[in-house]
């Protein structure tokens, strides 16, 4: 890579400023970037009192892409459980989303081969798997309105509203990105479209949106699923899937259980985009692990991993992006492992982040 990218480095909380910082070691072997770091979430609320202030929303705006780390932890949960207006860490996630325009966020579920058995499921089961949630990621309950009235002894309430233009601009990226994938495979394109049509009017007006996009797209086999459907076929048989369409909050919900097909949560990363032309957010998919942040034992693989989706879907780097994967497949072939992932089967070896770092590093350097 020529240029120098201008990357906003986004650590946040727990273990985020450890598996960052790997990720950025990783990024310097293998390109010029330029780093401007910002608080986000309880890092920001300690320093500013807000999760995300508009200098950071501004710095992010202005780079090619955003690489975050994890928000939240305990000590933000114990003041909001004292004080229910206190600001929330996920709020500057959720912020920094929206701000962006951030609608698409695409998850890739595709188990390493050395960790097949660190999987819950079988191996015959889990064998073949290679599938992409693609998740709405700015509407929906996330972001309808939301609050407590007094009536019946007090109830909340959190509405969930998407309109046809956001169904149809999530539907077309899953689609695009169906054909990308089926590209030079044998099988050809699928899209699963999963919704709770039998209960939801949201749910009814995702399913009609979708089939009238599905015209577009005449190569592509579409099919619906109802979500509680798709939880229970996901682990009876996660290889028949290509790529998963739907809302946020059944978004949220089918990625952690997809990930964990891939034997640990700390394998999957991100990548959440916008609009053409506009800087994408990426960040692993798990969360910042309080109870081990600072130990130096944080698997710092799917930040890795994101910071390869940021260089393929980012920055246009495909190339980049190829040579961090396949340095991550080659730590993992060679049997080291963070606690996490750790099995005890013969020639694993348990290490710490530092260590991984090092060896993504040797494996570059080959
Ligand atoms: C995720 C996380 C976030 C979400 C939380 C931290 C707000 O679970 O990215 O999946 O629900 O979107
Ligand atoms: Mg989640």
């Amino acid at each position: 890579m020529s240029e120098t990218s201008r990357i906003v480095v986004l650590p946040g909380d727990g273990i985020g400023p450890e598996i960052v910082g790997a990720t950025k070691e990783v990024l310097d072997a293998i390109g010029s970037f330029e780093y401007t770091e910002h608080l986000i979430g309880g890092a920001s609320i300690d320093e500013h009192g807000v999760a995300l202030t508009d200098e950071v929303v501004e710095a992010c705006r202005q780079s090619d892409a955003v690489l975050l780390g994890a928000v939240g932890g305990p000590k933000w949960d114990e003041a909001v459980a004292n004080d229910p207006t206190a600001p929330r860490p996920e709020q500057g996630l959720l912020g920094i989303r929206k701000e962006l325009g951030l609608f698409a966020n695409l998850r890739p579920v595709k188990p390493f081969p050395a960790l097949i058995e660190s999987s819950p499921l079988k191996r015959d089961r889990i064998e073949g798997t290679d599938l992409l949630v693609v998740r709405e990621l700015t509407g929906g309950i996330y972001f309808g309105d939301s609050g407590r009235r007094d009536d019946n002894g007090g109830t909340a309430y959190d509405e969930c509203a998407y309109s046809v233009p956001e169904i149809e601009r999530i539907t077309r990226v899953a689609f695009e990105a169906a054909r990308q994938r089926a590209f030079g495979r044998d099988a050809g394109p699928r899209v699963t479209s999963v919704d709770k049509a039998n209960v939801l009017e949201s749910s009814r007006l995702w399913r009609e949106t979708v089939k009238v996009v599905a015209e577009d797209y005449s190569d592509v086999e579409l099919d619906h699923m109802l979500v509680d459907n798709t939880a229970m076929q996901l682990v009876s048989r996660p290889a028949d899937f290509d790529v998963i369409v739907t809302e946020n909050l059944f978004g949220d919900i089918l990625s952690d259980e997809g990930a964990m097909l891939t034997g640990s949560l700390g394998m999957l990363p991100s990548a959440s985009t916008g609009a053409e032309g506009e800087p994408g957010l990426f960040e692993p998919v798990h969360g910042s692990a309080p109870d081990i942040a600072g130990t130096g034992s944080a698997n710092p693989l799917a930040t890795m991993l994101s910071a390869a989706m940021m260089l393929r879907y980012g920055l246009g780097n495909g190339e980049s992006a190829d040579r961090i994967e396949s340095a991550v497949d080659g730590v993992l072939a060679s049997g080291l492992r963070t606690p996490d992932l750790f099995s005890g089967a013969e020639g694993e070896s348990k290490v710490g982040t530092e260590e991984v770092a090092a060896a993504v590093l040797a494996q570059l350097s080959r």
